[in-house]
């Protein structure tokens, strides 16, 4: 049996490390399935690509579509068309997806219209904002899922809500915090933490790319203004998305306490995080690994596909507000952030469990129940 695994964009890289990991460890032991890892060349720059393949220890891509930049329309057009040709000569068993991307939506339903069945994993989240991308993408694909593999009990009864039914559903907790707990222990000092004078819990950590905060430059200019200020000083450090960077383009004036430095790699990423006073973001991702790491997270979007992050995690929705900013950056500074818990199954053992139920669900384990 053989599943394709795919992975297009930065937050894929995390989400399928542990999953190929649990995969050739039960290869080693005799498992049954086998997999191909295609990569669409969604991002494909070393420091948006590269380097998390390197640092993760993913295996090279066994196929690369080499899809690039381009408008929605475009980068969905490409990777079905190119996905199609792959599927067409080397057809799969299973096609497997993860998280939201363009590249998610795109080979799910080109698998599907070949009737191979698709396995979605962070199925079921939802931030009810269409105005995202990534909505779009997730009402999408989790419409031509076949199973669907949930990060909470909130998700799954997303999916239960919407008709699907209850053994096609299986929460398994969250890939992204596999790769978060297997690499703590290798986190990794960034080189200009010396240059920078950073010290712990004395600076902040701020990523900016949804396309509402930052392709308009007044926002993104009225966002810089408020952190400046409701971060009294202390260095920022803000790891700049190429998306982003073509809005700073046109910014010149920079308060000296803003720090601009490359995307960076994964685990000097993790470093910085875990030893910040607190993260400023509009990603999705960030604000499960801060949840993990205990480290307070104020997110600047009005809604959340995540919510588990804020009531059970560090994280707060601050909105879209940029004067909301302040006052919650001054319960911080007061010591007033809550602490927060870790979310059920976030335990480094996500992918081991998808692998055991893709093996029933496959037909190549009989000696279980259905769900595993
Ligand atoms: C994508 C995902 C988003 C995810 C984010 C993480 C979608 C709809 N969005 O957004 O969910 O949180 O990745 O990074 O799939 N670019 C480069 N080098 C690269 C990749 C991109 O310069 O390696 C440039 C592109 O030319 C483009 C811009 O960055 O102009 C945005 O890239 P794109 O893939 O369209 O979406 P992201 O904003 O990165």
């Amino acid at each position: 049996m053989l599943i394709d695994i795919i992975a297009g964009a930065r937050p894929n890289f995390v989400k399928i490390a542990p999953i190929i990991k649990a995969l050739k460890a039960r290869t080693a032991d005799g498992g049954p399935l086998r997999y191909r890892l295609v990569h669409t060349g969604q991002h494909y720059d070393a420091k948006m690509s590269g380097d998390f393949f390197e640092q993760l220890e993913i295996p090279l891509p066994d196929v690369n579509l080499e899809v690039g930049s381009g408008t929605q329309a475009e980068q969905t057009g490409s990777i079905m068309s190119k996905y199609e040709a792959l599927l067409l000569q080397q057809p799969c068993n299973l096609c497997l997806v993860v998280g939201d991307v363009t590249s998610t939506m795109a080979c799910a339903i080109t698998a599907q219209k070949l009737h191979i069945p698709v396995a979605h994993v962070e199925a079921g989240i939802r931030s009810g904002d269409w105005t995202m991308p990534e909505e779009i993408n997730r009402l999408l694909t989790d419409a031509i899922t076949n199973w669907f593999f949930t990060t909470t009990d909130e998700a799954s009864r997303n999916l239960r809500q919407s008709g699907i039914a209850e053994d096609r559903i299986f929460m398994v907790g969250n890939t992204m915090i596999d790769s978060l707990l297997a690499n703590q222990h290798r986190l990794r000092v960034p080189d200009f933490w010396e240059k920078l004078q950073l010290k712990q819990n004395n600076y902040f950590v701020v990523t900016l790319h949804r396309p509402a905060n930052v392709d308009k430059l007044a926002s993104f200019s009225e966002w810089v203004d408020a952190i400046v200020e409701g971060t009294r000083g202390m260095p920022v450090i803000f790891p700049v998305h190429p998306r982003t960077a073509k809005t700073l383009q046109a910014l010149h004036d920079f308060p000296p306490s803003i720090k601009l430095v490359d995307p960076q790699p994964y685990l000097e990423f993790n470093y910085l995080v875990k030893h910040a006073l607190g993260v400023i973001t509009d990603s999705g991702g960030v604000t499960e690994e801060t949840t993990v790491m205990g480290v307070p997270c104020l997110t600047l979007r009005d809604t959340i596909e995540r919510p588990e992050t804020v009531t059970v995690g560090t994280n707060e929705l601050i909105g879209t507000d940029p004067a909301k900013l302040k006052p919650a950056l001054d319960r911080l500074f007061a010591g007033q952030w809550k602490k927060g818990a870790i979310p059920e199954k976030w335990d480094g053992h996500t992918a081991e469990r998808i692998v055991a139920q893709l093996e029933v669900l496959l037909g190549e384990r009989t000696d279980t129940s259905k769900k595993v």
